[in-house]
């Protein structure tokens, strides 16, 4: 039996009974509890069913952010906390950054609070986490943060930055030539991608490589984040595209 808190909303595994959610309710202090059961298609969007009560809009803190969303409609991955916070304070003072796949602002809003960025591009195609990703940023009073409604395939070619983050993990490899066309000189993209193991420290390096032309790209770190499936890693690369 498994669970996760996120804000005041339980979400659970399907081991529970309906005898279960009046109690857990009361012990983990939520207002609702509901069953992911997966997330589909390219916006990444729940499929889900609520068991207790109604309201699925919640405020979840974390890393010293608040992040306020609908998790009937937009998705929340606990295991990408740490990695959220490790982007953020890799961002140096003055840098551009592109969030191409910004979601809600998993990765702008902790790059938002906890650097001292000029400027965060924050793309993202679907309406319902865009929405979010505005009430966040106003949430976090952040003023260095915009927010872009659109496919980063067409809204990235018009920007130039420092630091790419490509938070997505589906086809994420098609992106990549969009993204190293629009890093300055010397800049750094946060490459995700999920990866048969044996696969883990060879494929996504591969493929920044035959994206990147004639530019060097110099390997900073292979990240692990979490088990995607069995023998399945979801891992960030970070380069340098000189
Ligand atoms: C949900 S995030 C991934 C989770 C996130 N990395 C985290 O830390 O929890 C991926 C986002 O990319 C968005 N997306 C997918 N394709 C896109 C595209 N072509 N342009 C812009 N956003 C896109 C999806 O709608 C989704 O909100």
């Amino acid at each position: 039996m498994k669970y996760k808190k996120i804000g005041d909303i339980l979400i659970v595994d399907n081991n529970y009974s309906n005898d279960d959610f009046e109690r857990l309710s009361r012990k983990h202090k939520v207002k609702t509890i509901m069953r992911i059961d997966h997330i589909q298609g390219t916006k990444r969007e729940p499929v889900y069913k609520i068991l207790y009560g109604s309201e699925t809009e919640t405020i979840n803190k974390e890393n010293g952010c608040l992040f306020k969303l609908d998790l009937s409609k937009v998705m929340w991955s606990k295991g990408n906390n740490n990695e959220r916070l490790r982007i953020a304070k890799l961002v140096e003072d003055g840098e551009t950054v592109i969030d191409m796949f910004a979601g809600i602002g998993y990765f702008s809003i902790p790059i938002g609070v906890h650097s001292n960025a000029k400027q965060v591009y924050a793309i993202e195609i679907n309406p319902n986490s865009h929405h979010y990703l505005r009430e966040n940023i106003k949430l976090n009073k952040l003023n260095n943060v915009t927010p872009i409604l659109g496919d980063c395939m067409i809204e990235t070619p018009k920007l130039k930055a420092d630091r790419i983050v490509m938070g997505y993990v589906k086809t994420t490899h098609h992106y990549l030539k969009v993204a190293i066309d629009s890093l300055n000189a010397g800049g750094i993209i946060h490459y995700h991608e999920t990866v048969p193991e044996k696969l883990m420290n060879s494929r996504p390096v591969e493929r920044i490589s035959a994206q990147a032309g004639n530019r060097d790209v110099e390997v900073l770190k292979i990240n692990k984040i979490k088990k995607y499936a069995p023998g399945v890693e979801h891992v960030v690369v970070d380069a340098r595209i000189n």
